[in-house]
């Protein structure tokens, strides 16, 4: 039972990870992470085994326990339950700190945040391919989880159709009864028990929708952008973006209760990109979906976790459009909160340094001392959190001036013929293109036509079937592509890395030193120790920095970029967009590919290309809204915010009453301070008063009168405090509203 246990485990999480490598049946104990791994272990479980991928066998008891890198354990009736959750690097760096979250059946959560907050590590605790330094990470027992990495990972040697279907646990398993039945008939037991179990084991699958498998499959395949003929052939003939696709076929596909998806839209080209928004819009699992992919976000999730500040803070109910507004309603007003907690305490403090000393008033200026602790106590005094209030840190980036004289023409192709060879048919034909200096192209056109495949052969890195690639002799070619930051060497120092390919090559400048390269490095939010790192350990989007810091350091006069915003988070995308802007003038040129709306309109193109049916049409102007209405994701859904403070309506008596207080408060500075100077006059009286008494001390009848007119004076002094504190009150209730 125990290995089957384990076997079953394996095959739900091996079955999201992209490819891994299938070790013999025998092997997969001992492939089983302990609890929690290595923070850099990369997570390997072996893929499912034939027949033990239908449900994870639940716990009996409450304790938790691990299941290939998933803890299951009592949620309390959530899918996933995270509670004082802490994680650290090796180095002892804490990344996330005391998080509780709960993820209940049909929430959809989108997990934003810069690069390099903790995004990923968050999701490698819940999966069990992080360490946890304390707190839980619990799924209930009988959540079968699916994650599909930030990076993928080859090796299948299936085809794409298997690969995609491979995960169906339920139809498989019934499948693989109906065969088992349907063979022990053909080989002769035709007993009764043997047809009732075949018609039961047909019902399963029926139910299990083992009918309409292929067409499932062939939606979720053509949703992410495969051609029906794709199906046939073999993963392994697929580039590194179409095997993660495959992977995400395969994971969609095996409809797990809580989907964790670590930015998959990174390799999806706008299409696609829609086709999952809608399917995970509609999923009736639960996700949490790490993205910097805002037209993805708007449309798949209703709730949004923010990583900031090592925590995790959480807009409950909240669209993407929603959780921006009540976040910078959030900061407001935990600052105005704090603002007016510290004037509260200013003026109770104020108090007890007017009267502490005085007699008559100890008494209710040590119930101010008291009422400041209590505030200190409560955190009232303490700033807030910075999660709320911080506002992210902008990078920047500053690219070399263009080198100057080169001519008009950069690059040229003539009647050039695009594609793989192999026989397969050329993907761009005749294609006619000159780039000339001061140019800013953007390529766009529907998935597959060929943008990608255009760029790579501008680039010279796809030689040209047919026809002509022609160079400027003094042509310096810049390149960034998402591809070429996460294939970056994982054992190189990044900085080695950005200084080695700023020096070499026939263009490189050997006088560019390491404080050039910290400089560069540290503006994009390299800095500290990060530049001394392997690139291995660093984040995605880090890597694409380090990337981006190789392609700004060396002086260029065309700039080919293919997707650059995929990896990076919001802030570091405006500053590729804003240098791009201002880059070139009529030295330099750029092409571009980019599904990314926000990026194209900060760059300001000149020239539009649209790539479709083999064929390249260029156009002298630049985006317009139709461009975006045919390729892209329209606008972002709209939804509901739960919690969103809504001012109430007020009833006339009501609002009568917040004028009188608030005429009261207008006038309350002055009539405070006239009651201050009675107070102070009104002791003066009371101390003569006492002074007198000693000196009457015999007379009974003068002592009488006397302790009558201090007695009036006191209660005189009483209401005026009472007074006082009356106008304290409505001043803070005016100031908070
Ligand atoms: N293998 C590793 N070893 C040490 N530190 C690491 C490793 N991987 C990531 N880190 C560090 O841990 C922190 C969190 O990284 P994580 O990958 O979780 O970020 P992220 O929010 O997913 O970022 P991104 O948006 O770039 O994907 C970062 O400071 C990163 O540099
Ligand atoms: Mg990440």
């Amino acid at each position: 039972m125990a290995l089957l246990v384990i076997a079953a485990f394996a095959g739900l999480i091996g079955g999201a990870l992209p490819f891994s490598i299938v070790p013999s049946a025998g092997c997969q104990t001992t492939k089983i992470p302990t609890r929690h791994p290595r923070f850099d272990a990369p997570f390997d479980a072996p893929p499912n085994a034939r027949g033990t991928t239908t449900a994870l066998a639940s716990t009996t008891s409450e304790a938790p326990t691990s299941h290939g890198g998933v803890t299951k354990g009592d949620t309390k009736g959530a899918n996933l339950l995270l509670t004082d959750l802490n994680i650290s690097t090796g180095a002892g760096n804490t990344i996330l700190k005391s998080i509780n979250f709960r993820v209940d059946p049909k929430e959809r959560w989108g997990i934003v945040g810069p690069n390099g907050c903790g995004k990923s590590t968050l999701l490698g605790a819940i999966t069990g391919t992080v360490r946890i330094d304390g707190g839980d990470a619990l799924v209930a027992s009988k959540v079968r989880v699916g994650y599909l990495k930030q990076t993928a990972v080859s090796g299948s040697t299936r085809t794409v159709r298997e690969e995609a279907a491979s995960e169906m646990q339920d139809i498989n398993d019934a499948k693989f009864l109906m065969d088992r039945l349907e063979e022990r008939i053909t080989n002769g037991d035709a007993s009764e028990k043997t047809l009732n179990d075949l018609v039961s084991a047909q019902s399963r699958f029926e139910d299990v929708g083992g009918w309409t498998q292929d067409q499932d499959v062939d939606l979720v395949l053509k949703g992410l952008g495969f051609q029906p003929s794709d199906s046939d052939r073999l993963c392994s003939d697929f580039s590194g973006g179409w095997q993660m696709r495959i992977a995400l076929a395969r994971l969609l596909l095996s409809q797990p209760d809580l989907l964790l998806l670590d930015e998959p839209s990174n390799h999806l080209d706008s299409s696609a990109r829609d086709w999952l928004a809608t399917y995970l819009a509609n999923y009736q699992g639960s996700i949490l979906l790490v993205s910097h992919d805002v037209a993805l976000l708007s449309k798949a999730v209703n709730s949004i976790a923010e990583v900031s500040g090592q925590t995790l803070i959480q807009y409950v109910s909240c669209d993407y459009e929603k959780y921006l507004s009540e976040k910078a309603f959030r900061a407001k007003s935990a600052m105005a909160e704090y603002e007016r907690n510290m004037k509260e305490a200013a003026r109770l403090q104020e108090f007890v340094d007017k009267f502490g000393a005085s007699a008559t008033k100890a008494a209710s200026a040590q119930s101010r001392v008291k009422m400041i602790e209590k505030m200190r106590r409560e955190g009232k005094l303490d700033p807030p959190p910075m999660g709320i209030v911080e506002t992210r840190w902008k990078p920047s980036l500053v690219l070399p001036d263009p080198p100057k004289g080169i001519g008009e023409k950069l690059l040229v192709l003539k009647k050039a013929s695009i594609g793989y060879g192999d026989g397969s048919p050329p993907i761009l034909e005749g294609i006619d293109l000159v780039v000339n200096r001061g140019v800013k192209l953007i390529l766009r056109g529907p998935n597959g036509a060929g943008k990608s495949t255009l760029l790579a052969a501008l680039r010279g890195k796809l030689p040209l079937l047919a026809g002509e690639r022609i160079e400027n002799d003094r042509l310096r070619l810049g390149v960034f592509t998402q591809d070429l930051a996460q294939e970056l060497d994982v054992s190189a120092r990044a900085m080695d890395l950005v200084t080695d390919y700023a020096r070499g090559g026939p263009d490189g400048d050997i006088t560019i030193s390491n404080q050039d390269a910290r400089g560069v490095m540290g503006r994009l939010g390299l800095s500290d120790e990060k530049p001394l790192r392997k690139v291995g350990e660093l984040s995605g989007g880090e890597k694409a920095r380090v990337a981006l810091s190789m392609f700004a350091l060396k002086a260029s006069n065309l700039l080919l970029l293919d997707e650059p915003s995929n990896h990076l988070d919001i802030e570091c995308i405006e500053a590729l967009g804003e240098s791009l802007s201002n880059w070139g003038g009529k030295d330099g040129s750029i092409v571009v590919v980019s599904h990314d709306r926000a990026f194209c309109e900060s760059v300001g193109f000149t020239h539009v290309g649209t790539v479709m049916d083999g064929a390249l049409v260029i156009e002298e102007r630049g985006l317009e809204e139709r461009d975006w209405a045919r390729y892209d994701i329209a606008g972002s859904a709209s939804g509901g915010c739960d919690d969103v403070v809504q001012t109430a309506e007020l009833t006339p008596e009501e609002k009568a009453e917040q004028e009188r207080k608030r005429k009261l408060a207008f006038n309350a500075p002055k009539r405070m301070v006239k009651i201050e100077e009675m107070m102070a006059k009104a002791e003066i009286k009371i101390a003569e008063y006492d002074e007198q008494m000693m000196n009457f001390g015999s007379d009974a009848e003068k002592l009488v009168e006397i302790t009558k007119k201090k007695k009036k004076e006191e209660d005189g002094v009483a209401k005026l405090m009472e007074e006082w504190e009356s106008l304290e009150v409505i001043m803070a209730e005016m100031c908070a509203t």
